[in-house]
């Protein structure tokens, strides 16, 4: 593959990975680290505002999975939805990964205004897809979630974040074993890109 080929590949294969995950290979802080390093070079419209927390001790992590657990079913239980076994075999092991790694931001403003929420976490939240891209390069699996944003007043308890900061996301992160990561069914580019205004595709002829 040559350079752009193998960008294009991980970018479009940079999928979630909930099973196929080696929890005995132990992640070293450094890998982590240049992962972050390649991660805050993502755009920021702040005064990087973004920090990163990774939780390896065992008993933060049996409680972080044990809240995961909760919001789960929360959310679950409010919507009527069933959990999917994907979910449950993340949930099931959240606390046997080698690290939980939270993408923060710190001294959150009151964000009452659109435009401010905008500028606020599109000045974080790249880093996060950025951090996901660099793991998935290295064969790290992880998945994006948020889940844990309905109880940040706990998460945020638990790992001792200041006053205004709030864990945003958190990557699960281990080696994969045997995952096969593939495209996503996505809407082609055709169906969802407008030229000029909106509502004005243009057929694959043009
Ligand atoms: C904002 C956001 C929050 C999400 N939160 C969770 C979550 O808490 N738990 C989870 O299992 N998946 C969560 N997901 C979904 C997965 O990260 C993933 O996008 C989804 O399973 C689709 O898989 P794919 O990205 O491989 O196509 C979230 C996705 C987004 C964009």
């Amino acid at each position: 593959m040559n350079p752009l080929e193998s960008i294009d590949h991980i970018l479009s294969t940079a999928r979630s990975v909930r099973r196929k995950l080696d929890f005995e290979r132990p992640i070293p802080d450094p890998v982590l680290l240049d992962c972050i390093d390649i991660a805050t070079q993502a755009p920021s419209g702040l005064s990087e505002s973004w920090r990163f927390v990774i939780v390896r001790d065992d008993d933060r992590k049996a409680d972080i999975a044990s809240l995961y657990r909760t919001a789960l079913e929360e959310l679950v239980r409010a919507r009527g939805l069933d959990v999917k076994p994907t979910q449950n075999a993340l949930t099931d092991r959240l606390h046997e990964m080698p690290a939980l790694v939270f993408v923060c931001a710190e001294d959150v403003p009151d964000l009452t205004e659109i435009p401010q929420q905008v500028a606020f976490y599109g000045s974080v939240l790249p880093a996060a897809w950025s951090l996901m891209l660099a793991l998935r390069a290295r064969e790290i699996g992880t998945t994006w979630t948020s889940l844990l944003m309905a109880r940040h007043a706990e998460v945020s308890r638990l790992l001792e974040l200041p006053e205004g900061a709030l864990p945003l996301v958190m990557l699960p992160v281990a080696y994969t074993k045997g995952a096969r990561l593939r495209r996503a069914e996505r809407l082609p580019s055709r169906e969802v890109t407008y030229f000029d205004r909106w509502g004005m595709t243009r057929s694959a002829e043009e």
